[in-house]
């Protein structure tokens, strides 16, 4: 972290105090909304604005246009300055997994499963255009314009032919019916904020592939989204809670609240909808990152105060996650229930964290970063992990734990940029030539990046008997 970012939050001192309008805390007000200011605000559906602090410290190479990927893969990207660029590459197509394409027909399959203690989330992106995208964005009705970049006029599928690979060993081949199997009878249901939302719309099109019209629905009532599956009596849920606890952005459609307040300690009014679900995926993160400190409701809603006092970003967030924790140790059944906590989708809106001095945030990028020696900053605050990993490991109940953050921070071109929705409406070709504003570098393009999620979960779910 760069030490003037250090300086500046150590010397902020709200922590669990009512926050006083002395002098003193005046100045370090002003200090912090300085910096603030520094950084410029993205827009997007669900997320109104978010700070982009100037803090990355990467160090300055020249911007390359020859990335070699492995010894025997390189892949040449040359950017032109108008806004559609081209691309010219030199892959080897992928010898190991060219075989595992064909037959979603061979029930017979043998499924290879990673051992147990291979590390999924150390590896490297490979190039893979025979086994990825995982689905086609055509074929899956259940995406939402949100999503759907093609559609919305991306002009580059690349990011969609990516594939992870762990060092230690390979990700099972994804196979739809194998997932719905052990889905038989079962909810799977993904709470928190939008970036889980973008995941269970992938997981909606892994399940769905394979089931024919008029025998799946995608029903939504209030926080809760079902989309079900006839045959398997099976459902893929999603339940909007941005911060996990209850909080004044609770309101599934009606979330876009500046002075966004919490209840760390309240859990129930949620939780009582996820009693009963077979497998949990948990998450929460860019809803924390608006501001350097998080507001703390002191009483409750319910009986109408407003009155509240700042907390460290940090501290408030240990507080809600030790409060989730608790929660699930004494509701959830380990025998029933399998939970799964991801840790944060990274934001790409800074060109030079990568060193592109010619991107706009990730406006233009085609590939992923591919160097992986080079120390990445994209802005992520480090801190919201190591607690999250600290209230995990305290726990009764075992949580696998999605560790999904660095190997997205790699992903710089699999955002959705200008090919979304903003507000309910598709940008318009005048919004869309303005990056710098419009685009959106916090969710993600389906099929994409949150299909390698997917993955993780799926492979997790069908190692279990
Ligand atoms: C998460 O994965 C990264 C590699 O992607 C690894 O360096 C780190 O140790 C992992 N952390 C945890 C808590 O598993
Ligand atoms: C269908 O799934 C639900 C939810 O998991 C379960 O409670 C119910 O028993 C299932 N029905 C049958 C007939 O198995
Ligand atoms: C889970 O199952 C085991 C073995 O059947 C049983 O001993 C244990 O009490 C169960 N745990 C809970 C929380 O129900
Ligand atoms: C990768 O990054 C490292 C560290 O910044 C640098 O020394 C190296 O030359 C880079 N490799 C390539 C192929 O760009």
């Amino acid at each position: 972290m760069h030490p003037l970012f250090r300086r500046k939050v150590s010397s902020y001192t709200a922590t669990m105090k009512q926050h006083r309008k002395n002098n003193q805390n005046l100045s370090v007000f002003i200090v912090v909304f300085s910096v603030f200011l520094f950084g410029f605000f993205m827009y997007s559906e669900d997320v109104k604005s978010i700070a982009e602090f100037p803090f990355s410290s990467a160090p300055k190479i020249d911007h390359q246009n020859v990335v070699e990927i492995d010894s025997r893969t390189t892949i040449v990207v040359e950017s032109k300055t108008t806004s559609t660029s081209t691309h010219m590459i030199e892959l080897p197509h992928d010898q190991d997994h060219a075989d595992a394409v064909d037959d979603d027909n061979d029930d017979e399959e043998e499924i290879e499963l990673p051992p147990e203690d291979c590390n999924l989330y150390d590896g490297k992106w490979v190039y893979d255009d025979v086994t990825h995208p995982l689905y086609k964005e055509d074929e899956c009705e259940f995406l939402t314009a949100q999503v759907t970049c093609m559609r919305n006029g991306r002009k580059n599928s690349m990011y969609q032919n990516w594939r992870w690979q762990p060092k230690a060993c390979n990700l099972p081949k994804f196979k739809a019916k194998l997932l719905l199997e052990k889905l038989r009878n079962k909810r799977l249901m993904f709470v928190g904020d939008s970036l889980n939302r973008n995941q269970w719309e992938s997981m909606v099109c892994f399940a769905q592939s394979i089931i024919p019209p008029g025998r799946k629905s995608l029903t939504k009532t209030g926080s809760l989204s079902i989309f079900r599956i006839e045959d398997y009596n099976a459902t893929v849920e999603f339940y909007w809670a941005p911060f996990l606890v209850e909080s004044n952005s609770d309101d599934p459609t009606m979330h876009s609240i500046l002075n966004r307040i919490i209840m760390p300690g309240s859990i129930k009014k949620h939780g009582k909808n996820w009693k009963n679900v077979d497998y949990l995926v948990f998450n929460t993160y860019i809803w924390w990152m608006n501001t350097f400190s998080m507001k703390v409701l002191r009483g409750s809603f319910d009986k109408g105060d407003t009155e509240y006092e700042e907390v460290e970003r940090p501290v408030a967030y240990a507080k809600v996650l030790k409060t989730w924790a608790k929660w699930v140790d004494k509701y959830i059944d380990p025998n029933r229930t399998t939970v799964f906590f991801s840790s944060m989708s990274p934001l790409h809106i800074k060109s030079l964290d990568w060193n592109n001095p010619d991107g706009i945030k990730c406006a233009k990028e085609i590939s992923p970063i591919l160097n992986t020696s080079m120390p990445l900053n994209v802005g992520t605050d480090w801190r919201l992990f190591r607690v999250a990993t600290d209230v995990i490991t305290s726990m009764k109940l075992p949580i696998h734990f999605l560790n999904i953050t660095s190997l997205s921070e790699y992903r710089k071109d699999a955002h959705t940029s200008v090919h979304t929705i903003r507000q309910g409406k598709m940008l318009t070709p005048e919004q869309q030539a303005d990056p710098n504003t419009y685009a959106d570098c916090i969710h993600w393009c389906l099929p994409g990046l949150p299909d390698t999620w997917n993955e993780f979960l799926y492979t997790r779910i069908i190692s279990r008997s």
